[in-house]
C-alpha cells in the first residue's frame, strides 16, 4: 500500500492552467482550426521532459547544466515538440536532486546562473517552444533560510512556516515518511525542543500551508517566475500540502496507505483556488498537478468550473504490476494486460467528461519505458520502442514524453547498490537490510523499477561518455551508448528517433488524435491494445501489439474496406483485411 502511495504521489497531478485572458501567439496558431469549442493550446501540445542533471554537461564537471541545454536547443526543436517540462533547477543541496529547494528564486550552482536561465528560456521561446517549471511546494530544503531561522528558535518569524510538535506534549503521533530509514516523519530539533514534520526526507521539511503569510510568499515567488516569462508549472506532490494540524491518530483502516490518508487534506482545494486567483489567473499559462488518488480526487484539480489547475496526471496505470506491500517490486508473473487497458479506459472516459489528462509512460520517477512496458532485448528494442511512442502520441490527453525515450534508451540495471544515487532507492535498501530481508531479490527487482534507470545521461554520440560530458558523469552512462545514441539515428530514416518525429507530426496533422473520442476495441484481447479515435466523422484505428507474439484483433463492427495505413512501425506493415494479424510489437494507425 505504501508503495502504491508513493508511486501515486510521483505521478500525481500534472495540471496546466489557463485563463481566458489575451490569447498568446502559440495559442492562436495551435487552435486556429477551432475544431472543438474548448480547444486549448496546452491540449494540443506535445511535452518533452528534460532532466537537466542528465541532459548535457557544458563544463566537464559531470553534471548536466543550463548551458548544456542551450547547446541542444536546436535538437529539441527538431523533435517537433511544443513545450518543455524542466525538472527543478533552483538552488538545492540535492538530497533529492533538486526536489529540496533552498532558494526558489535562484539557480542551482551546478546548473549555472539566472543569466543562463534567461538565455535558455529565450532560446526556447525563439523556437516557439514553451517552458514549464517544476514547483516543489509541499516542502523545501533544510538549508532554506526559512527553515534555518525556524529551527533556531520558537521565536523565529519563520517558525510557523513549518509544522512543529512541541516536545512538552510528548512524542508526536505517528506519521510515515517515504524517504526516512525509520519511516518516521517527525524529526526532533534540539534548539526548539520540538519535532518538525517531513513526509519526505528529513532534509525536506514540510511547509505549513495553514499559514497565510507562507502562502503569500509562495504566490509572490510563483509570480516572479511568470514575470520572467515561464509558461506554466508542474506542482510537485501538491496533494499533500494541506494537513489536519491536530494530527489525530491514524485510523485502523490506514493500513500503510499514506497517500490516501495524508493527501487531500481539509484545505487542499481552497489553496488551489487561492493559487488560481493569486497566480494562475494573471496570465495564460499551463499548470500540471501531480495528483494522487482515484478519479474523483484527481478530477477536483482539473474540473474547469472549480478554477484550479488545467491538467493532471494519474498513477493508477503506471503503478500497475507491482507486488502489494513491497517497494516497487515487479510481480514475477508479469502484469494483467487486460486489466491495465481497462485502467486507461476508465481514466480516458473520465477526462472525456470533464477536465483534461496527460499521457506518459516514463518520467524522472520511473524506469525507462522500453524496459518496463516494451522489450529491451536486441530483437525487439527497436520495434517495441516505436510501438510505445505510437501509444503515447495517439492517446487522448497531453503527451508527456521523457528525454532519451526518443532514441530507445533503456534501464541500466545496476548490479550493486553503490552504483545508485537516488535517495528513494537507498532508503528502501537500508530498510530491507535492517529487516534482514533478501537484498539480492531487492536489487534484482530494482533493475526493472528504480528511478535511477530513468536518470542516466543522455546518449548523444559514440564519443567519451556518450558525448554527455568530458568529465566523470554523476551517474553512470549506459554502456549501450556505443550503438544507442542520437548521432546514429539522425540520418537513418527508420530510426526510433525519426519515428518519434513522424509520430509527433501525425498528431499535429490529425486533430482526431488530440480531440477525438476514444473507444477501446476488442477489450479482452490478451496482446493487443486497440482503440478508435473519432472526430467529426473521421475515424482512426490504433492497433498496438504489446507482446512478443503474433496476434490477431477482433474487428467486430468496424468497416475496414477503405482502411489506409497512416503509420506503421514496420517497414512492411501487416496487410489490412477483415481480421488483422499483427507481428510482435507491431503498431499501426489506420484511417477507416
Ligand atoms: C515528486 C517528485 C519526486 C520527488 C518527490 C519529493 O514526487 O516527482 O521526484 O522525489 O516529489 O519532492
Ligand atoms: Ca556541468
Amino acid at each position: 500500500m505504501r508503495q502504491t502511495f508513493f508511486l501515486t504521489l510521483l505521478a500525481g497531478a500534472f495540471t496546466v492552467l489557463s485563463c481566458e485572458s489575451t490569447p498568446r501567439k502559440a495559442e492562436e496558431k495551435q487552435t486556429q482550426t477551432a475544431i472543438v469549442p474548448d480547444a486549448k493550446w496546452w491540449k494540443e501540445a506535445v511535452v518533452y521532459q528534460i532532466y537537466p542533471r542528465s541532459f548535457k554537461d557544458s563544463n566537464g564537471d559531470g553534471v548536466g547544466d543550463l548551458k548544456g541545454i542551450i547547446s541542444k536547443l536546436d535538437y529539441v526543436k527538431s523533435l517537433g515538440i511544443d513545450m518543455v517540462w524542466l525538472n527543478p533547477v533552483y538552488s538545492s543541496p540535492n538530497k533529492d536532486n533538486g526536489y529540496d529547494i533552498s532558494d526558489y528564486q535562484n539557480i542551482m550552482k551546478e546548473f549555472g546562473t539566472m543569466e543562463d536561465f534567461d538565455i535558455m528560456l529565450k532560446g526556447f521561446h525563439d523556437r516557439n517552444i514553451k517552458v514549464f517549471m517544476d514547483m516543489v511546494l509541499n516542502h523545501c530544503s533544510e538549508e532554506h533560510e526559512w527553515f534555518k531561522s525556524a529551527r533556531s528558535s520558537r521565536e523565529s518569524p519563520f517558525y510557523n512556516y513549518f509544522h512543529w510538535w512541541p516536545a512538552e506534549k510528548g512524542k508526536p503521533p505517528y506519521r510515515f515518511s517515504i524517504f526516512d530509514e525509520k519511516g518516521d516523519a517527525w524529526e526532533y530539533n534540539k534548539a526548539t525542543n520540538s519535532y518538525y514534520l517531513h513526509y519526505f526526507a528529513d532534509a525536506q521539511p514540510d511547509l505549513n500551508w495553514e499559514n497565510p503569510q507562507l502562502r503569500q510568499e509562495i504566490y509572490k515567488m510563483m509570480r516572479y517566475w511568470l514575470d520572467k516569462g515561464v509558461d506554466g508549472f508542474r506542482l510537485d506532490a501538491i496533494a499533500f500540502c494541506s494537513k489536519d494540524t491536530i494530527f489525530p491518530p491514524l485510523p485502523k483502516e490506514y493500513d500503510g496507505n499514506w497517500p490516501l490518508y495524508y493527501a487531500s487534506g481539509p484545505h487542499l482545494h481552497d489553496y488551489m483556488q487561492e493559487m488560481h486567483r493569486e497566480v494562475f489567473s494573471k496570465k495564460e499559462i499551463a499548470t500540471v498537478a501531480e495528483a494522487m488518488g482515484d478519479v474523483e480526487r484527481v478530477m477536483k484539480f482539473v474540473d474547469p468550473e472549480r478554477k484550479e489547475l488545467n491538467m493532471a496526471y494519474y498513477f493508477e496505470a503506471i503503478d500497475f504490476g507491482y507486488l502489494p506491500k513491497e517497494y516497487k517490486m515487479p510481480d514475477p508473473k508479469g502484469y494483467d494486460f487486460v486489466a491495465w487497458k481497462k485502467i486507461y479506459a476508465k481514466w480516458t472516459d473520465a477526462f472525456a467528461q470533464k477536465g483534461w489528462g496527460t499521457m506518459y509512460l516514463a518520467n524522472h520517477d520511473q524506469p525507462r519505458m522500453l524496459t518496463r512496458w516494451g522489450n529491451d532485448s536486441p530483437e525487439f528494442r527497436d520495434v517495441s520502442s516505436k510501438m510505445l511512442t505510437t501509444f503515447i502520441l495517439s492517446m487522448r490527453g497531453t503527451p508527456c514524453y521523457y528525454y532519451g525515450d526518443e532514441i530507445g534508451m533503456d534501464n541500466i540495471k545496476f548490479d550493486k547498490v553503490e552504483e545508485y544515487n537516488d535517495i528513494e532507492l537507498l532508503t528502501n535498501y537500508a530498510q530491507v537490510k535492517a529487516k534482514g530481508g533478501d537484498l539480492k531479490r531487492f536489487l534484482e527487482g530494482m533493475k526493472i523499477s528504480s528511478r535511477d534507470n530513468g536518470r542516466t545521461p543522455m546518449q548523444w554520440d559514440t564519443t567519451l561518455n556518450a558525448g554527455f560530458s568530458t568529465g566523470k558523469p554523476w551517474l553512470k552512462v549506459n554502456p549501450n551508448y556505443v550503438t544507442v545514441n542520437v548521432a546514429n539515428q539522425e540520418n537513418d530514416p527508420n530510426s526510433i528517433l525519426n519515428y518519434f518525429r513522424k509520430m509527433v507530426q501525425l498528431r499535429k496533422k490529425e486533430p482526431a488524435l488530440i480531440y477525438g473520442d476514444w473507444k477501446l476495441v476488442d477489450s479482452d484481447n490478451p496482446s493487443v491494445f486497440a482503440y478508435t479515435r473519432e472526430l467529426n466523422g473521421k475515424k482512426l484505428l490504433v492497433l498496438l501489439n504489446f507482446k512478443a507474439v503474433n496476434a490477431t484483433v477482433n474487428m467486430a463492427g468496424l468497416d475496414l474496406s477503405q482502411a489506409k495505413v497512416l503509420m506503421s512501425n514496420l517497414i512492411t506493415p501487416s496487410s489490412v483485411s477483415v481480421s488483422i494479424a499483427l507481428k510482435p510489437y507491431e503498431a499501426m494507425i489506420l484511417a477507416l
